[in-house]
């Protein structure tokens, strides 16, 4: 077969569709499969011409927007200056750009940077950074994960196994040792059947509970998510992060931000770090960073941790973990643009700015629907969770759930966001104005209508 008779119009039957895996049920998917053709701005248009208002940024992903100029043209003079550089010998002068670039932005002392292409590849490099810098710095038995449960940190063998997502880790299982779980802030739903502010942060404190229970010289590191995703958009109380702050220095425990999605600017300030007031240990991040023109993450480190891979070779090999296409040029040079573009455009204040009003939307339909429980969020990252009775705080049923309801509407009415069984989330691009928030906001409140009538008829 020519690779010519694979033409656009066909790149949606379902004998094509059977050669590739996406992250869908397959069979499902390819009943009504969604092919973006192109984009522009924050809209996508699929193979059949559809546009689609980007509420999700890809995935959280296209922070400066799709077919970005400036990001393109400094693409353009990437590739035709220098497309790879030998990662076993060196690197290139775009990498070590980037670096003090993120060095100096980074809050604190973070300033040391592994630059990988996905977000799984840091998480798991932290975990490793973890342990290496425990064994090169006195404290060789220290090596458990702490981590929580509902956490997404990715796909790979040991990002997954510090993951506390049953749906993806099952069926993988078994995972790597050394990793275990603590409950997420998950104030709505208090696992410990508290309220805040008189709750005093036990799912905070617990972890102190937690290390002593385990050993304190067998724990390396915690690894949270400032505000978790997968669980349907945790934001913490504000004393969280500091009480695990305070916890991990108490213990000698290194204290692991995952910002694949709230760095980038995405919660209006270039890391959550920042909103939240707390410098992490290691600070990994990646998605909005290249805003997805090319695939990039980042591992920072703070300079002692960072210094005790810096001695002689006779005394520590350096940090060993590698990949061949970290800090590739192409990769660092749409870094380096996309935080031009996010600096100088003063997109983390738009986060702030249109966040707000992607929340009095969410709050509007709130008071229209009687099926929002809890709006949840910082910046460009604002999500809803659905309850049957608002008082009881009752759930639908799982099964298919009804915000899988909701946002298989919004697709048909043109909308892309990210939807759960029990939760929906808005995560648009950074540049986004505010009738284009609005706009998205009208298509939810479409869609949600529409999915509240079936449910009524059904
Ligand atoms: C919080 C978080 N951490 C890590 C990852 C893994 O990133 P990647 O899919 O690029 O490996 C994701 C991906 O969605 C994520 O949301």
């Amino acid at each position: 077969m020519s690779v010519d008779l694979i033409s656009e119009s066909q790149s949606t039957e379902e004998r094509f569709l059977r050669h590739i895996f996406v992250r869908d049920q397959m069979a499902e998917w390819s009943k009504q499969p969604l092919v973006m053709a192109k984009a522009d701005g924050v809209h996508y248009w699929d193979v059949n011409g559809k546009r689609y208002l980007d509420a999700l940024s890809g995935i959280y992903v296209v922070s400066v927007g799709h077919n970005n100029r400036r990001v393109i043209d400094a693409l353009h003079r990437q590739l035709n200056t220098l497309c790879f550089s030998p990662p076993m010998h060196g690197t290139n002068p775009v990498a070590v750009q980037l670096a003090n670039l993120l060095a100096e932005l980074a809050p604190g002392d973070l300033s040391a940077v592994k630059f990988q292409c996905g977000g799984a590849e840091v998480t798991e490099a932290a975990i490793k950074l973890a342990r290496q810098y425990h064994k090169f710095t006195g404290s060789p038995g220290k090596y458990k994960i702490v981590s929580r449960y509902l956490s997404w940190h990715g796909s790979t063998l040991g990002s997954l196994s510090a993951s506390g997502l049953k749906s993806r880790k099952t069926v993988n299982e078994p995972l790597a040792p050394g990793f275990l779980h603590v409950f997420p802030p998950t104030c709505y739903r208090c696992p410990f059947g508290k309220e805040y502010p008189s709750c005093e942060i036990t799912c905070a404190t617990l972890l102190g509970d937690v290390i002593e229970m385990e050993d304190p010289d067998t724990v390396a590191a915690v690894m949270v998510e400032p505000i978790g995703h997968t669980g349907g958009i945790i934001d913490p109380p504000p004393e969280y992060l500091a009480i695990l702050r305070k916890i991990c220095d108490r213990y000698n425990v290194l204290l692991i931000f995952d910002e694949i999605i709230t760095g980038a600017g995405r919660t209006g300030h270039l890391f959550a770090a920042e909103t939240f007031g707390v410098v992490p240990d290691v600070l990994c991040t990646a998605k909005g960073l290249s805003g997805g023109y090319a695939p990039l993450s980042a591992m920072m480190c703070r300079a002692p941790i960072a210094d005790a891979f810096w001695g002689p070779i006779s005394e520590n090999p350096g940090f060993v973990e590698g990949h061949t296409f970290e800090g590739n040029p192409i990769s660092c040079a749409a870094g380096l643009a996309v935080l031009r573009e996010i600096l100088e455009r003063d997109l983390c204040g738009n986060a702030r700015r249109q966040g707000e009003v992607v929340r009095a939307g969410f709050q509007r339909l709130a008071e229209k629907y009687g099926v929002i429980g809890d709006i949840r969020g910082k910046g460009l990252l604002q999500g809803i969770e659905f309850v049957r009775d608002r008082k009881t705080k009752e759930r639908f049923p799982a099964s298919p759930g009804f915000g899988v309801r909701v946002g298989k509407r919004a697709l048909q009415n043109g909308l892309l966001c990210r939807f759960d069984p029990h939760w929906l989330a808005f995560g648009p691009p950074l540049v986004s104005t505010a009738e284009q928030i609005d706009e998205m906001v009208a298509l939810l409140d479409r869609s949600l209508g529409e999915a509240l009538g079936k449910l009524a008829v059904a």
